[in-house]
């Protein structure tokens, strides 16, 4: 396990709302080696001694299961260094890479990657760090393609870490355990039963004060691009034959390269986007996003985005695909569904017609449940809607603690893989071509509404 942590691009949200309480949950696990220590490095003039407030500050709101004796003792490890971590010579004073290997967190965004990775290897951190890479992986395709050529130059693939929280999620990994251990499901996953799936993000959260980052990126690049796709993967992919790190990215690969190419045609008909106006959401009034603190119109970045792909394979042929996640929406509503085809038409009720059955797999909160059709309490040949439903197991670790134990541990099999990241890449690239002109309109929702895009 490597024991040096280093966080570039340490002053930001990520690194006090989700990297350091994720570091707590592992110390109070007792899952951290000896000597560990965190080094964050950022532009921010901060001080070793006003970084460890604002941490220890941010983990009593986002680590208050942690004892305080371990929120302690983990700020006690941390130290900062202001650099420029573009800067070789600035991050060879600062990290000191000639003392051993470390974890090299790129908390920074897409286009510092490159500079940074640069500025990392003259320093002289080697090929035997690790390179954590956050999400979004890139703006675009030939981004992505150029940063992952520079970490071949600098690394092996297995020294690299593309984060995608939503793999270190319980109840998406739980996709595998449903469809790969019960007979039940496999031998009807398949176009053949299956009519429609569809993979829903709504959420109630507004801009809370990103605007620097989502309104450069929008809901296409935030969601869709990364988390979205690899839920579509879970559900799409063959069976794989272990879930070692290889063969489980490999199946998800071949998903990812078989989702069929947009044309400029086909998304305008199967892509929506827009954009939240003002409203209220429970009790909060909300301005319209045009109007939040840091948003230029003229970026046209949408909130919402929904589009509907097709896996062209032997198994998914003609199933749609469709992927929505917006924000400002009027409920929280994170889950997958799978829509079986409809039993044959033959009058064999008296009353009621068969609904066809869904498969929910929800993740937020953590249930599963299947819309069944069963015989009426009265009149045994009267159909009634029953709903067979489970609670999951909660979470024991946080997304974040899962896949930063990994990348400690040096195993992959929860992060993205290169050809992965530029697959998915492949698949928007399109879609934000054709968004740049007029041929989709923005449609608008009022924040709070449940939106059904036209
Ligand atoms: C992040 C996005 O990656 O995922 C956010 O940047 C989004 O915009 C979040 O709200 C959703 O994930 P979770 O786990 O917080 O529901």
């Amino acid at each position: 396990m490597l024991n040096k942590f280093v966080i570039l691009g340490a002053a930001g949200d990520l690194t006090s709302r989700l990297l350091l309480p994720a570091l707590a949950n592992l110390k109070r696990d007792k899952s951290l080696p000896d000597g560990f220590e965190i080094v964050g490095v950022g532009l921010e003039p901060l001080t070793t001694e006003s970084f460890r407030e604002h941490i220890a500050a941010a983990l009593t709101e986002f680590a208050k299961d942690v004892p305080e004796a371990d929120r302690t003792a983990l700020v006690g490890a941390l130290s900062y260094r202001q650099a420029d971590v573009t800067d070789a010579a600035a991050l060879k004073v600062a990290l000191k890479p000639e003392d051993g290997p470390m974890v090299a967190y790129l908390a920074l965004p897409a286009p510092v990657f490159e500079p940074a990775v640069r500025a990392l290897t003259s320093a002289g951190v080697g090929r035997d760090s690790r390179f954590v890479i956050e999400k979004p992986h890139g703006t675009d395709l030939a981004g992505v393609e150029r940063l992952n050529a520079l970490l071949r130059e600098t690394c092996t693939e297995g020294a690299v870490f593309r984060i995608d929280h939503f793999l270190g999620k319980q109840t998406v990994q739980n996709v595998l355990g449903l469809r790969f251990a019960n007979r039940l499901f496999e031998p009807l996953w398949t176009g053949e039963h299956i009519e429609r799936v569809e993979i829903r993000w709504d959420e109630t959260l507004t801009l809370e004060g990103r605007a620097s980052y989502y309104d450069r990126a929008g809901a296409l690049r935030d969601m869709i691009q990364n988390h979205l796709l690899q839920i579509l993967c879970m559900i799409a992919m063959e069976p794989p034959s272990s879930l070692g790190e290889r063969d489980l990215r490999d199946k998800k690969v071949e998903v990812l390269r078989n989702v069929r190419d947009l044309t400029p045609e086909s998304v305008r008909r199967r892509t929506v986007r827009a954009r939240y106006a003002a409203g209220r959401i429970g009790e909060r009034e909300v301005p319209a996003y045009v109007d939040e603190p840091g948003v230029k119109p003229e970026r046209a970045t949408e909130t919402f985005a929904q589009v509907t792909l097709n896996v062209d394979t032997w198994r998914w042929g003609g199933v749609p695909f469709v992927l929505r996640s917006g924000k400002a929406l009027g409920d929280t509503l994170q889950e997958a569904v799978v829509t079986f085809r409809q039993v044959p038409e033959i009058s064999l009720w008296r009353d009621g017609h068969p609904q066809p059955n869904k498969l929910h797999l929800r993740f937020r909160p953590d249930e599963l449940s299947v819309d069944l059709n069963l015989n009426g309490a009265g009149d045994p040949f009267v159909l009634e809607p029953a709903v067979l439903e489970a609670e999951l197991a909660p979470q024991e670790m946080t997304a974040y603690a899962r896949l930063l134990l990994d990348i400690l541990e040096g195993d992959n099999t929860l992060s993205i893989r290169a050809d992965e990241a530029e697959e998915a890449w492949r698949i928007v690239t399109p879609i934000l071509e054709a968004w740049q002109g007029e041929a989709v309109p923005m449609q608008e929702y009022a924040a709070g509404s449940a939106f059904e895009p036209t």
